[in-house]
């Protein structure tokens, strides 16, 4: 299960990403916000955080307009680790090396075709498991 959040700035590409996740049979619990209507980031960063760091679902995407202030929010949350990306090469390297459990995309900053694009290879890349990336992921929390 994949848990899914914005704000207003990220609203319509969220739109983009589920439709693009149910075309592909991938199950999702959308956290809001459901309008263009105002309001705080943290709100929606928060509840998909606690989501994937509780085990209810097991990877998160937030939108925000540049992904930014949704994913400082994220990385709050002990046990997140959410990356930023605007690009495939990072999606894949985040997946890989970092074992990123939330992508964060930018709505003003990433077209939707390009966000598609980075969806499907974070959720598409397994992590590596490498000795040296497990250490270094346990050090960020350690
Ligand atoms: C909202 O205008 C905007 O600040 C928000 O979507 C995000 O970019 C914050 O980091």
């Amino acid at each position: 299960m994949i848990a899914i959040g914005c704000d207003h700035g990220g609203y319509a590409l969220k739109q983009e990403v589920m439709k693009h996740l149910a075309e592909r049979g991938l199950e999702y619990k959308d956290f809001g916000t459901y309008s263009e209507d105002s309001c705080d980031y943290p709100v929606y960063g928060k509840a998909v955080a606690h989501a994937v760091a509780d085990g209810d679902c097991d990877r998160g995407i937030l939108i925000c307009g540049t992904g930014i202030g949704i994913s400082i929010t994220a990385n709050k949350v002990p046990g997140i680790r959410a990356a930023l990306c605007g690009d495939c090469f990072s999606a894949e390297a985040t997946r890989l090396h970092n074992d990123a459990n939330i992508l964060a995309m930018g709505a003003r900053v990433v077209g939707a075709g390009l966000a598609l694009k980075i969806v499907d290879t974070f959720l598409d890349t397994p992590f590596s498991g490498d000795e040296r990336h497990v250490r270094r992921i346990n050090m960020i929390e350690g």
